[in-house]
């Protein structure tokens, strides 16, 4: 349609919406200079908007995944990418008077979207430029910035220690921000929790623009971001965490078996074992199509210790797998690390670990998860089996719980999924063909399997874990804050830590400035006032 073909009234209406989003541009970029640092905003070297000449690549630069398009969300007015903790207040006080959302980026795997779509108005603070890391031999903690990686942390506390570690997730461009927020587990998790359970301190700019650390925001909030996903809460800038102790010489393997009976036999062994085993050793089930066309599973593992050590434990405990020495590599934790990304340890430098994209190609995914607290029969096996080779890339993911899981009560932060938890099911589905009919056929294959595995996992709740993002199991529209709505979908993550989440969000943003799809909403009295617990 031409514009001289527009009724008079709309084009009126559109040249005012024009001026008025303008006029509210140049509102919020001068508002953003009045209260940051002017050596910056001179040239506004950290503000892109749609006119700037980097935005459109930052903008595709965001959507890994292509299932997350801009088709239900705006586009964000301003990309803020600060360098100073002023520019990040500048940007809650410019987008709180505004009226623009916030919605905060570390790394960007967030399987929704949550932190760069968003349906209302609104900026992306993108934390890349703000990935500091330094690490304290002495005290063996470190300080990390919210925008670092997984990999970049692993890679500078490497390059201070070999018998140093941290518990975190295996992707290594998965980002420090939302990942801690949101629990964080990988290969260490039997032995030392998630990597929240090894937060120690945190700096979190809070609605009114303050800088709070652990002390100034006081215990109830800094549980509340260990686990309850911080984007309902403000913006973390920082954390201190405590580093572990690995040894110079870990063993990783990985056995490959078809799905066959034999191989369904294997998992009910594993299902029986894995969470019993001592927390020194980590085996996580991948079921997959092979590359020979059949389903299989991988049993993936690290073992902290050498070879000799593995061999006499594996033999008395999982002796049915048949591990022989040959199938184990030595090498250090660092390594280790490289090699659960099926990079080539010893081949490919370290630095592969600073990658911050290391997908090869764009493609569509989905991700849904679950918990198990009761093995799970045959019969089921040899379903999914048959529903795996359905489709190209189908995958199922489930990590041991047990060990220092089972020691931590429920309660202790948000992430409730501890005691009797026998492993985490993650599912994913991927693929590459544009259209509307492949998109539906992948949605429905990965929705009707996880229906399929309703009766086999936890129940009242079916659990799920936060930071495997799933809006299929509820979501808040967009300004609606009924808690009642969010509790179907907060109880499945966080069982009763919920309602706890909602208080502390009723005392600190009592607004709900900070909102999305799964932001915790505050809890409202009959006069719709927010309701203020002494805590
Ligand atoms: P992103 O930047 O997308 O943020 C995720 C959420 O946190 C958003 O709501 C965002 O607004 C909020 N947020 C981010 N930074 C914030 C900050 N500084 N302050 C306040 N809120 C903030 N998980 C796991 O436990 N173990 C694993 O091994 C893996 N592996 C893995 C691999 C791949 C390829 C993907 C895509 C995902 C995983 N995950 C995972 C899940 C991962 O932990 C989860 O997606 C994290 O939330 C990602 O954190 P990012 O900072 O990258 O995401």
């Amino acid at each position: 349609m031409h514009c001289h073909n527009l009724p008079p009234l709309l084009l009126l209406w559109i040249s005012i919406s024009f001026k008025v989003c303008i006029a509210n541009q140049q509102d919020f970029a001068s508002c953003m200079s009045t209260h940051s640092s002017p050596g910056y905003i001179q040239d506004f070297k950290y503000i892109h908007d749609p006119t700037s000449p980097s935005y459109p690549n930052l903008f595709s630069s965001f959507q890994q995944n292509l299932r997350l398009n801009f088709t239900s969300s705006s586009k964000p007015a301003f990309i803020v990418m600060p360098y100073t903790e002023t520019e990040i207040q500048a940007a809650v006080v410019c987008g709180k008077k505004h009226n623009l959302q916030i919605r905060v980026r570390s790394g960007g795997h967030d399987y929704e979207g949550l932190s760069f779509l968003c349906r209302l108005p609104y900026i992306v603070v993108d934390l890349t430029n703000f990935r500091a890391i330094s690490v304290d031999l002495e005290e063996e903690t470190a300080w990390v910035q919210s925008g670092a990686t997984l990999g970049e942390l692993y890679y500078s506390v490497a390059k201070s220690s070999n018998v140093l570690g941290f518990p975190a997730g295996i992707c290594p461009s998965v980002g420090v921000g939302g990942h801690f927020s949101g629990g964080g587990f990988g290969t260490l998790l039997r032995k030392y929790g998630l990597a929240a359970d090894n937060i120690i301190d945190a700096y979190l700019i809070d609605v009114n623009a303050r800088v709070l650390d652990r002390e100034a925001m006081g215990e109830d909030l800094f549980w509340a971001i260990r686990g309850g996903g911080g984007a309902s809460f403000g913006v973390i800038i920082a954390w201190k965490i405590k580093l572990v102790r690995v040894p110079p010489v870990v063993t990783v393997f990985t056995v490959h078996k078809n799905l066959d009976q034999q191989g369904v036999e294997l998992v009910n062994i594993w299902q029986n074992v894995a969470s019993k085993l001592p927390q020194d050793l980590f085996i996580r089930l991948i079921l997959q199509n092979s590359d020979r066309g059949e389903v299989e599973v991988l049993f993936d593992s690290l073992f902290l210790g050498s070879v000799e050590e593995l061999m006499p434990l594996m033999e008395k405990r999982f002796p049915e797998l048949g591990l022989a020495p040959i199938d184990c590599s030595e090498m250090s934790w660092i390594e280790s690390t490289l090699y659960f990304q099926r990079f080539k340890p010893g081949r490919d430098p370290l630095e592969v670990l600073l990658e911050r994209n290391v997908q090869a190609g764009k493609s569509y995914l989905k991700a849904k998860s679950d918990f198990a607290k009761e093995p799970i029969q045959d019969i089921v096996w040899d379903a999914v089996r048959k529903r795996i080779s359905e489709v190209e890339i189908g995958i199922m993911i489930m990590d041991p719980y047990g060990g220092k899981m089972d020691e931590i009560p429920e309660s202790e932060l948000p992430f409730p999924h501890r005691k009797g938890t026998l492993y985490n099911i993650l599912y994913i589905v991927q693929w590459t063909a544009d259209g509307e009919a492949e998109s539906k056929r992948h949605m429905n294959w990965i929705r009707e399997l996880y229906d399929y595995m309703e009766p086999y996992v936890s129940s009242s709740p079916r659990t799920a874990y936060l930071n495997y993002r799933d809006l299929d199991i509820g979501f808040n529209e967009p300004g609606n804050v009924a808690y009642s709505q969010a509790a179907i979908w907060g109880t499945k993550y966080f069982k009763g830590n919920f309602k706890k989440l909602a208080e502390v969000k009723s005392r600190v943003d009592p607004r709900n400035f900070f909102t999305s799809e799964q932001s915790i909403p505050p809890l409202y009295d009959q006069g719709k006032n927010p309701l203020l617990f002494k805590m």
